[in-house]
């Protein structure tokens, strides 16, 4: 296991800008096997999310695998072999060390392949300039002019944060975004929403804090509806962002107009932006909609002609909205990123179920392009696809398979169907999203097609008879390897328990009897 950050906690590692926040309830955004009682906040901070996910991997061993600071560089499958040969580098030496694995599983993030704006004289402005997600800590915004481009999740939890600290905010936003009062209904505010002592005390019993849970998270299951164009649900969204939006610039009332967009709400992902409203309002901020030409040594330059000089710039431009990854991934003559670019053999990243790749064999991918529903939560998506992956693993290594991969006519169907469902969604409007790949209208990938609830039932049981495989017996039988000799290893042990499925008659639960793949005898 390869991460190229210094420590465990992906995105919450290493995004660390002001005001860095969860929008998902703490209580929601955990481990469904191993939740935390004592979040201190109902919307956690970046911090206490990173060291959640850290106090977990020392829970679950994680670090006796895991090797840090090391940056996957290029992975090329040799088919004869039947193996992924790895060049990874070590960031703070810049050492390359080769490795093989028999399976490439790529789990690398959405939004961690950030990038500075490519507008002329970029490389001449003088001041701070950062990316949101590769924040100077060391710069302290009090008192200084600053200038913060993009109104995604990031750009407005940086300018509602910012705002209170500078003397002067620029806020560049080309597109109108809708403002949501929150994911599922929850109040929030722009400061901490602290849990009391008496409600953690509440949650030490058991019972009390499931029902708790299971009230907040089920909300999360529940707005499917608000995706689809037309429905009753969106049009009620519409209305009540409107309202709210409305209420929170009541300073500005005009800028309203220009905040509004065209689009449905969802079309682009939520953004509930405690506090973002009240700060464009501000009379120390400028929300500009007018398009950036350049930027110069002092400062950024409308095309207008108008030029605001500030000591810092911040980019909260978001990353590879269209998936391709950062690296090499080669097999079978083909590169996944010619494969998944824009200009490339596919356009976007075409994948089977947001699982896996034909023609890449033993390769899959965790949270990427179709990976988790429009409603549901990251966490369950997430264990859901592991889940699927581990069956994938337990089948190549219990049945001698060299390699598998998903068909051509299957992967070929699924985007047929994502395409057609997606029709039928508000996703598929005109607005600029990482689920279109940053094109308006464009082909939507950022999402699974359908619910959180029908990708869960649909990846319980992997479709085998949608992979083409090849086996590791040369004998041209499929059975040689996987069959042996006839004999299981526990039987010829004579202290193994042969027995496991015996247990209390009152705790056999028939619906699972003899499902387990770990109960053999
Ligand atoms: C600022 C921010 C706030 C967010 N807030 C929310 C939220 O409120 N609710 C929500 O549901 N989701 C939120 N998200 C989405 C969030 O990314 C996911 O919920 C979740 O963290 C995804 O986990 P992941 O493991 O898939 O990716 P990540 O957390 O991004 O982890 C990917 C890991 O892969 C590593 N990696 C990447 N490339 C390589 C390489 N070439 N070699 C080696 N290692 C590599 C990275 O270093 C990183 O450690 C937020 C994202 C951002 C950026
Ligand atoms: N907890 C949270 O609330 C939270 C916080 C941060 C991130 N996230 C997650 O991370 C995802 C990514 O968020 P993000 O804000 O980093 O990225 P994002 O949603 O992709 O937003 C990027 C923003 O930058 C703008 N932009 C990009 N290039 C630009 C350019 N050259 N000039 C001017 N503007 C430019 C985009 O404008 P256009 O719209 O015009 O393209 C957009 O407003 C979110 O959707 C969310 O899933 C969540």
């Amino acid at each position: 296991m390869a991460s190229l950050t210094h420590a465990q906690g992906g995105t919450w590692f290493e995004n660390v800008y002001p005001g860095v926040r969860c929008d998902i309830p703490s209580h929601v955004y955990q481990a469904t096997f191993s939740p935390k009682k004592d979040w201190t906040d109902q919307f956690s901070p970046g911090a206490e999310i990173r060291d959640y996910w850290q106090s977990q991997a020392r829970k679950y061993d994680v670090y006796k695998y895991a090797k840090f600071g090391q940056k996957v560089e290029d992975a090329a499958w040799d088919s004869a072999e039947g193996v992924w040969n790895l060049v990874l580098r070590n960031v703070s030496t810049g050492e390359t060390t080769a490795t093989k694995a028999d399976y490439l599983l790529a789990s690398v993030g959405r939004f961690n392949a950030w990038k500075l704006p490519d507008y002329p004289g970029i490389q001449d402005y003088k001041g701070v300039l950062r990316h949101a997600s590769h924040w100077d800590s060391s710069f302290d915004p009090t008192g200084k002019k600053v200038a913060v481009i993009g109104n995604g999740a990031s750009g407005i939890q940086l300018v509602a944060n910012v705002q209170k600290l500078a003397s002067r905010l620029d806020h560049y936003a080309r597109n109108k975004t809708w403002i949501a009062s929150s994911w599922a209904g929850d109040e929030r505010t722009l400061g901490p929403q602290l849990y009391t002592e008496e409600q953690k005390k509440a949650f030490e019993d058991p019972q009390t804090y499931l029902a708790f849970r299971k009230e907040l998270e089920n909300k999360y299951w529940r707005r499917f509806g608000t995706f689809l164009k037309g429905s009753p649900e969106n049009q009620e969204l519409r209305k009540n962002f409107i309202e709210t939006m409305r209420k929170r610039v009541a300073k500005k009332p005009e800028i309203l107009e220009d905040l509004v967009p065209d689009f449905s709400p969802n079309c682009r992902r939520l953004t509930p932006g405690p506090g973002y409203l009240e700060a464009i309002t501000e009379d120390n901020v400028d929300y500009i909609r007018t398009a950036i030409k350049r930027f110069t040594e002092t400062g950024i330059e409308t095309v207008d002609g108008v030029q605001r000089d500030v000591d810092a710039i911040f980019c909260a431009t978001g990353a590879n909205v269209d998936m391709v990854p950062a690296f090499a991934i080669r097999a079978n003559g083909k590169d996944l990123r010619d494969v998944w670019s824009q200009d490339g053999e596919h356009g976007y990243p075409y994948n089977y179920l947001g699982l896996a790749v034909p023609d890449f064999p033993n390769f899959g991918i965790v949270q990427g392009p179709f990976a988790a529903g429009p409603s549901g939560t990251v966490p369950h998506s997430v264990e859901n696809q592991i889940t699927y992956i581990a069956k994938v693993l337990r089948k190549i290594s219990n049945e001698g398979i060299k390699s598998i991969a998903p068909s051509a006519k299957a992967t070929g169907d699924f985007q047929d169907y994502a395409d057609a469902f997606f029709n039928t969604s508000v996703l598929s409007e005109s607005c600029s999203s990482w689920y279109n790949g940053g094109r308006p209208g464009g082909r939507v990938h950022g999402l699974w097609p359908g619910s959180a609830g029908h990708v869960t039932a649909i990846r319980r049981e992997p479709r085998w008879e949608d992979y083409d495989y090849e086996y590791l017996s040369d004998m041209g039988n499929r059975f040689l390897w996987y069959f042996g000799n006839g004999w299981t290893r526990k039987e010829s042990d004579p202290t193994s328990d042969m027995t496991t499925y015996l247990t209390l008659p009152e705790e056999v639960d028939l619906k699972s009897l003899h499902e387990g793949w770990w109960n053999l005898p």
